[in-house]
């Protein structure tokens, strides 16, 4: 469900024309929807209402602070795994109590930021890791709530790229070795256990590997309460897939009875993490084509964004759905052709073959499912200064992020002394 539909032959985001939002902003530009991201949001966490559950909002799928603070304030917390994200979460009014901090490379600095603003959990994805929580956190005279990541060796079936559940993973503990550990931080002076966290990876549409993961955690949940420790949170990660083309993801609600099956007997709080599912499909990416090049065998269509605005197709083969913003008559003829970016790489290509209409040079494209991992993974490659953020709610809308200038991208260079 998604508030980008067309109206009076052209696309809106709610109640605003998009050419609206060019004019105001130009192109290339993110547009996320608010009622969108509420409706997602709400849809989750209303599948979870009699569970005990946190819904922690994966920051790293999108990270403005808007977003974040729309979240919040519709009683989300947050996943952070940098200083950065625990910064922007705390900045947009998440409490700290309702804070996961993951990451499999926290440093030291990070960790005592954490522990000062108070977060609710920690995640520990090494033995090394742990000890130093456990340094820093006695240091400051606290102890540091922890979770510890397990890795459950269990194949997600998604991209590779985005797979992090299998042994050759770098993420999480490998499972079988998870008691020892845990009855060594139960001796550690910094530390406080009180949970396990799992996460096998991103986009999954198939709920078998869900479920073949959690059963490995709780029972594992029953060996370390057999050992003394007391287990009350899981910890389920996000990776709920959302669709982009034809995939039919299960829904909140059969994904939320999986996950009671497991917490439901353990009668553990549980904290999962969505990012994709809430704002992958509350966003587009709005592009102007520049050009048209007919080439002998191929069509292709120049936009102004490129891969540094939106790197999925590049490094995942993502399928985002493109469609223009001005309507065609139902039945208007298609032809196959590559839409691609201005950056010099054979890779900035967002589309191979792709069936659309005959385009104009000049008109508005809209970029699909482009709301997670869209502007936060988005780079300055070739010097493009990084795109403006807008949310529009009903008839309204905000920039939420400037356009990054020339100026302030190239004042970040600094002349050392010998060549000034
Ligand atoms: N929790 C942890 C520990 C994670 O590592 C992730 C995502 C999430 C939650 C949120 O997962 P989600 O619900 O969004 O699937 N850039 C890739 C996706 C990377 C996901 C990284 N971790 C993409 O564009 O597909």
């Amino acid at each position: 469900m998604d508030h980008f539909n067309y109206r009076d032959g052209a696309l809106h985001a709610e109640d605003v024309p998009l050419s609206r939002i060019a004019e105001a902003v130009g192109t290339p530009a993110y547009v996320y929807s608010q009622s969108t991201l509420e409706a997602h949001y709400r849809a989750f966490a209303e599948a979870f209402a009699g569970q005990k559950a946190t819904v922690c909002y994966a920051v790293k799928a999108n990270s403005n602070q808007a977003v974040i603070r729309l979240l919040a304030r519709m009683g989300a917390g947050a996943d952070v795994l940098s200083e950065g994200e625990l910064r922007r979460a705390l900045g947009a009014g998440v409490p700290a109590a309702k804070i996961v901090f993951s990451g499999v490379g926290k440093s030291r600095h990070e960790i005592a930021l954490a522990l000062e603003a108070g977060v609710g959990q920690i995640n520990i994805e090494s033995e090394p890791e742990l000890a130093l929580i456990s340094d820093v956190a006695s240091a400051m005279g606290k102890r540091a709530a922890v979770a510890l990541r397990v890795n459950p060796d269990v194949d997600a079936h998604t991209h590779e790229k985005i797979t992090t559940g299998r042994k050759e993973n770098k993420f999480g503990i490998d499972i079988d070795r998870a008691p020892a550990i845990y009855d060594r931080a139960g001796k550690m002076p910094g530390i406080e256990v009180v949970g396990v966290a799992v996460h096998i990876g991103s986009q999954l549409t198939d709920l078998t590997p869900f479920r073949d993961a959690f059963a490995l955690v709780a029972e594992l949940v029953g060996r370390l309460r057999a050992a003394g420790h007391d287990i009350r949170r899981l910890d389920l990660g996000g990776g709920l897939g959302v669709p982009y083309q034809d995939e039919v993801p299960p829904s909140p609600a059969e994904y939320a009875a999986v996950v009671k099956d497991v917490a439901g007997p353990l009668g553990v709080e549980v904290v999962l993490e969505p990012g994709r599912l809430i704002t992958a499909n509350a966003g587009i990416l709005l592009t102007r084509v520049l050009f048209v090049k007919e080439g002998d065998s191929k069509t292709f269509v120049v936009v102004d964004a490129g891969m540094n605005d939106l790197i999925r197709p590049t490094l995942y083969d993502a399928w985002h759905r493109i469609v223009p913003v001005a309507e065609r008559p139902r039945g208007t003829p298609e032809r196959p052709v590559d839409v691609v970016g201005p950056v010099c790489e054979t890779g900035d290509i967002f589309a191979r073959d792709r069936a659309l209409p005959v385009l104009n040079s000049g008109e508005l494209l809209a970029v699909r499912s482009a709301g997670a991992y869209g502007a936060v993974m988005a780079s300055t490659y070739n010097s493009r200064p990084l795109l403006p953020e807008v949310l529009v709610k009903g008839a309204s809308f905000a920039v939420i992020r400037p356009r990054q200038t020339i100026e302030e991208l190239m004042g970040l260079d600094v002349m050392p002394d010998w060549l000034a």
